[in-house]
């Protein structure tokens, strides 16, 4: 392997610059040049592609956002536009790809490696959504992000005694909610992989005030519906004075933690290591602290497992 490429795709995560930085430095490290493509697939089909060296991703590691860019491409979906990409990545001479991104990245990834070109993925999204991976880079600064949001929201509901339900990102998975709403004490926590009954948690709401609590709090999956007509389907089990608020893109913003960044540096390098042992087509995740890497082309056979343990664990101390 003399050659790869990188590229970040999709909604950008934090930790996303650090990843590629990983890949960068290990593959240098190797002897093997590395070839940043800009705005994700579409710059690969329009062929916005320079070579990289150890500066290109120095003060990099920190930075939230991808400074790679990325870019919403549906039109990848189409197989002129893949092949159109395989055709770029050959003219530069790039011999795999690695692509960091979340599902519609991943689904081009394993579109590459369907023409027989070597793509491995990178799980780059805050939504935890990914099969085969524990965590996905930037869930935790995401999480991070919407419990400092909501702790600040909790003190102007505790000095109105009111009742807010928050929407949080992930999509169509409940993840973030459901770390989110432990890690903030909420009353319930909304997410599409459980059944909810509305007047129970209108129910919870009315036994937290007349317990002497001064704020109640419902965090909401965004996949399960929108903070506003969940509010006002509650008001109609309970006389609450209720406000709702969205947290949206703010979540996938701000610097790396820790635990991402420390993710990121691990994954890179895994999936540099993983080429250069020949291998491909391939999605790198972690599975009990132990980086792994699955198959890209029955990848989405599975669905993503969360701790749904969480569920019953917050339901129980909120009562
Ligand atoms: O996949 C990341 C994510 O932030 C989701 O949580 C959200 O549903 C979606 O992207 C928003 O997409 P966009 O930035 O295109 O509005």
């Amino acid at each position: 392997m003399k050659r790869i490429g990188i590229l970040t795709s999709g909604g950008d995560a934090p930790g996303m610059n650090a990843a590629v930085r990983a890949v960068t430095r290990t593959a240098l490290a190797n002897g093997v040049e590395v070839f940043g493509i800009r705005y994700g697939y579409a710059g690969l089909v329009a062929g916005d592609i320079f070579q990289m060296t150890s500066a290109t991703v120095a003060d990099k590691i920190e930075r939230g956002g991808t400074f790679l860019y990325s870019a919403r491409f549906p039109e990848f979906a189409q197989k002129e536009v893949q092949l159109k990409g395989i055709e770029q990545l050959k003219k530069h001479g790039i011999e795999a790809l690695v692509v960091i991104g979340g599902d519609g990245s991943y689904h081009g990834a394993l579109r590459l490696t369907e023409h027989g070109y070597n793509a491995i993925g990178l799980p780059g999204s805050i939504d935890n959504d990914i099969p085969y991976t524990d965590y996905t880079i930037g869930f935790d600064t995401a999480c991070n992000t919407a419990m400092e949001a909501i702790d600040k929201i909790r003190d102007t509901a505790t000095s109105h005694q009111r009742v807010f339900v928050v929407n949080v990102m992930g999509r169509d998975c409940g993840d973030i909610a459901l770390h989110v709403g432990v890690a903030t004490g909420a009353d319930a926590i909304v997410v599409p992989e459980e059944e909810y009954d509305i007047k129970e948690i209108a129910e919870t709401l009315k036994q937290g005030f007349a317990n002497g609590k001064k704020h109640g709090l419902v965090v909401v999956a965004e996949g399960v519906m929108n903070a506003e007509d969940f509010k006002n389907e509650l008001l109609k089990y309970g006389d609450f004075d209720a406000r709702a608020n969205v947290l949206a893109h703010m979540q996938r913003g701000g610097n790396p933690t820790v635990r991402d960044r420390v993710l990121s540096s691990k994954m890179g390098a895994y999936a540099v290591k993983l080429l250069l042992d020949g291998k491909g087509g391939l999605a790198v995740g972690i599975e009990n602290n132990k980086l792994i890497a699955h198959s890209i082309l029955d990848l989405f056979d599975a669905k993503h497992q969360g701790d749904y343990s969480l569920y019953s664990l917050n339901k129980d101390m909120a009562k």
